[in-house]
């Protein structure tokens, strides 16, 4: 396989498969993986626990600067966790109330300044997948592979439900599609980082591939970028 370390990017809408690729991808090559939403729920998070009002810039500012975020590598799942301030919210950052403010919460220019800091950071010894929404236009703009994917949006609901029907059996379709709809419209058209296909992504649209068959695709192109660096 390749031998020299990348930087893999990928973008694209809601529950697209982006972190379940870009896992496979780094099981594989032995790089780290990095969910940058896990960043932006975990913000989240610490807003909503601490009633941190969205309109206000000191009171937002000022709970930045009480949040540190880091990645855990966890064995048993082969990923890493997100933790806020020394505290794992892997799951907590999953739930409903967190996905019905998150897309709000990153649209603000403080937020994203904060989260992108420390996203390039960590790019910096390469050997990295980051998934998001604005990897390949703002975070590593000089990345070598940029991948935007997108999906059937009716495949898209159903694999959120399946994975938000383990923890909450209450959970509705409609829920779902129309907080999927939400989060799809306020990414895409905010003014900060708007969730956009950098012009040299390659686009990949896996709604009839399977995992298998996706992943093999995507190595190919890992092994015709990682050679021309
Ligand atoms: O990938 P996700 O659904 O966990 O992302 C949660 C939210 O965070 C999503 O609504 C958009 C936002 N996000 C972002 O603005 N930029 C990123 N790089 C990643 C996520």
């Amino acid at each position: 396989m390749a031998t020299n370390k990348i930087i893999i990017a990928i973008d694209g809408f809601s529950s697209c498969g982006k972190s379940t690729l870009a896992k496979q991808l780094a099981a594989k090559l032995g790089y780290a993986f990095i969910d940058s939403g896990a960043m932006y729920r975990a913000i989240t998070l610490y807003f909503i626990r601490n009633n941190v009002s969205l309109q206000d810039h000191s009171q937002i500012l000022d709970a930045l600067s009480n949040i540190h975020l880091s990645f855990v590598f966890n064995e048993k799942s082969q990923q890493s966790d997100i933790y806020l301030n020394d505290e794992d919210v892997a799951h907590l950052i999953r739930e409903m109330t967190v996905a019905e403010k998150v897309s709000e919460v990153a649209a603000i220019r403080e937020v994203r300044s904060f989260a992108v800091a420390q996203q390039k950071r960590m790019g910096k010894k390469k050997g990295i997948v980051m998934d998001g929404r604005d990897i390949g236009t703002v975070v590593f703009p000089d990345a070598e592979l940029k991948i935007f994917m997108t999906a059937d949006p009716e495949v898209r609901v159903k694999r959120r439900f399946q994975e938000l029907y383990v923890t909450n059996p209450h959970i509705t379709l409609d829920e779902v599609r129309h907080n999927l709809e939400m989060r799809d419209y306020i990414d895409s058209n905010r003014e900060e980082s708007p969730l956009r296909r950098a012009e040299d992504a390659v686009l990949l649209d896996n709604s009839t591939l399977t995992r298998e068959e996706q992943l093999a695709k995507v190595l190919d192109w890992v092994k015709e970028r990682a050679q021309t660096v």
